[in-house]
């Protein structure tokens, strides 16, 4: 009788990739009102994410964009490629109708992050048009926020933190 042994079977863990999303004006951070925004610049809050993700077994892709059409695109692709944005919006958080329906339309984890607390600041950067389509924000730890978002996204996608 002949018994045929099969190879073990390799369990492939394939990372879950995250797409973070930077918006205009940001490209300038660490020269860009500092008394708000600090002094760390973007390269160097992109490093960090980076390597924050190598501990976290994500995969990241980093973008910048001035125009909104360009985010609009970007969130628009992302349901092909990710499991989760990363999202600061900048000055169109408080503006873009076409940057939340992006969001919600694509239905893919989202976390919101703001360097500077955006409720302590003009009362025009009180409101989010963001917040009500994504999973949560982080406002106000200047380039904390983003690896608090980071860690909070990273919950999500592996079922730690579910909400529903
Ligand atoms: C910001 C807050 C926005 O109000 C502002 O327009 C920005 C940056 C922040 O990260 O604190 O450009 O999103």
């Amino acid at each position: 009788m002949s018994r045929s042994v099969s190879a073990p079977k390799r369990r492939t863990v394939s990372s879950k990739k995250v797409l973070v999303l930077h918006g205009p004006n940001l490209q300038l951070l660490g020269e860009r009102n500092p008394s708000v925004y600090g002094r760390v610049k973007l390269a160097t809050i992109n490093e960090r994410l980076k390597t924050q993700a190598k501990q976290l077994k994500l995969s990241l892709t980093i973008e910048q964009f001035n125009h909104e059409g360009e985010l609009v695109e970007a969130i628009g692709q992302a349901q092909k490629e990710f499991d989760g944005i990363l999202i600061n919006p900048a000055a169109y958080t408080h503006t873009s109708v076409a940057i939340r329906d992006a969001l919600e339309a694509v239905r893919l984890p989202a976390v919101e992050v703001h360097l500077s607390n955006i409720y302590r600041r003009e009362a025009f950067r009180h409101t989010s048009l963001i917040s009500p389509v994504v999973d949560g924000q982080v406002s106000g730890f200047g380039p904390e926020s983003y690896s608090l978002g980071l860690t909070a996204l990273a919950s999500l996608l592996t079922g730690k933190s579910r909400k529903r």
